[in-house]
């Protein structure tokens, strides 16, 4: 089976992708599969590249680029040669919201993950939370910022947003790795905190910060019309006396501010209110094949769901496959089963 790997991209989470790619190259099963990597460079080359994992490795604070040197340059799929399936590994806009997969719909061409309606929803963090919502699931305060109102109301909007509790997270709508996103103890900080947003979306969020523990789990794909699965959850543990929150630097640049237990310590009531969550929420947007759900376990023992990511990372940091592993089923045979999931 020839598959394709995409990765890169045009988002703001290029190099995440291009992590995520080592790490799905490092770990398939290369006796079942004939990967052919293609990275998309930041302008939107398609770029045929070698399968050597470590020129994309993300180490000692390196972000990896796919640059047009990076390989032979693509007109269109086809020139890889013949394509059994993708594996479109890319994070954030043009990659994860819907548009790649519009694409490969439209050339009738299998691919691992969610579909166009699941891939869109899940990155806007707006309709995810309505989304959310209407399946009964909890969601935290928010107000949103239109693109439209910001000049308009932007007055309106900071009085609404100053009902919330502070510390409130300021984020672009639809981005990832917590790129353009600030926490804001002051409200005074607000409006900057917003024009920052607005550089990566034009439709931004006021979410209410929710004191609790960063829980996350991670769903896989039914197969044969089985329903989906969760995995243990794991946690993220920030050092809050190095980072404020679990932002870029601490995700993938910092080996000190954040690290990740699989499985997370949690009363087994709690574990499986989190794992039924994951599958709702899953649902919820109409998910295919893989997702990560992030939520917040409160002390007082209620679960908020923050976010869901259809396109997790693979990276050494990424808890996506280290959930996995922490319930028993290995990374090579995780990756066998997203890609069987989009062949059968
Ligand atoms: N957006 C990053 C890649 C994640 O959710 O893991
Ligand atoms: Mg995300």
């Amino acid at each position: 089976t020839r598959v394709a790997l995409l990765f890169g991209g045009r988002s703001g989470e290029h190099s995440i992708s291009a992590a995520t790619a080592a790490g799905v190259l490092n770990a398939i099963d290369r006796s079942k599969y004939e990967v052919v990597p293609i990275g998309i460079t930041r302008g939107g080359q398609w770029v045929l590249t070698s399968s050597d994992a470590a020129q994309f490795e993300l180490a000692g604070g390196h972000l990896p680029e796919v640059t047009e040197d990076s390989g032979r340059a693509l007109d269109t799929l086809s020139d890889a040669g013949p394509i059994d399936v993708v594996f479109p590994v890319l994070h954030g806009p043009f990659g994860e919201d819907g548009t790649i997969q519009g694409l490969l719909e439209m050339a009738g061409v299998r691919y691992v993950g969610c579909g166009v309606l699941a891939s869109a929803v899940g990155m806007d963090k707006h309709y995810m939370k309505i989304a959310l919502a209407a399946a009964g699931l909890p969601v935290g305060p928010y107000v949103v910022v239109h693109p439209r109102d910001w000049e308009r109301r932007q007055a309106e909007i900071v009085a609404e947003a100053s009902k919330l509790d502070f510390p409130v997270f300021v984020k672009p709508s639809r981005a990832g790795s917590s790129l353009g996103v600030t926490r804001v103890d002051d409200i005074a900080h607000l409006v900057g905190a917003v024009d920052l947003a607005r550089f990566h979306d034009p439709k931004v969020l006021i979410e209410q910060g929710i004191e609790g523990r960063e829980i996350e789990c991670a769903v896989l794909g039914g197969r044969g019309g089985a329903p989906a699965r969760a995995s243990v959850p794991g946690e993220v543990v920030v050092d809050h006396d190095e980072a404020d929150f679990y932002d870029f630097e601490a995700k993938y640049l910092s080996a000190s501010q954040a690290r990740t237990d699989a499985p997370a310590d949690l009363p087994e009531s709690i574990t499986a209110t989190i794992q039924e969550y994951a599958v709702r929420a899953f649902e919820a947007i109409g998910g295919e094949g893989l997702s990560r759900v992030d939520s917040f376990v409160t002390p007082e023992g209620d679960v908020i769901i923050n976010e869901i990511n259809t396109m997790p990372g693979f990276t050494p940091i990424s808890m996506y496959p280290k959930m996995w592993e922490a319930s028993g089923l290995a990374y090579p045979d995780l990756i066998d089963q997203l890609i069987q999931l989009a062949v059968e």
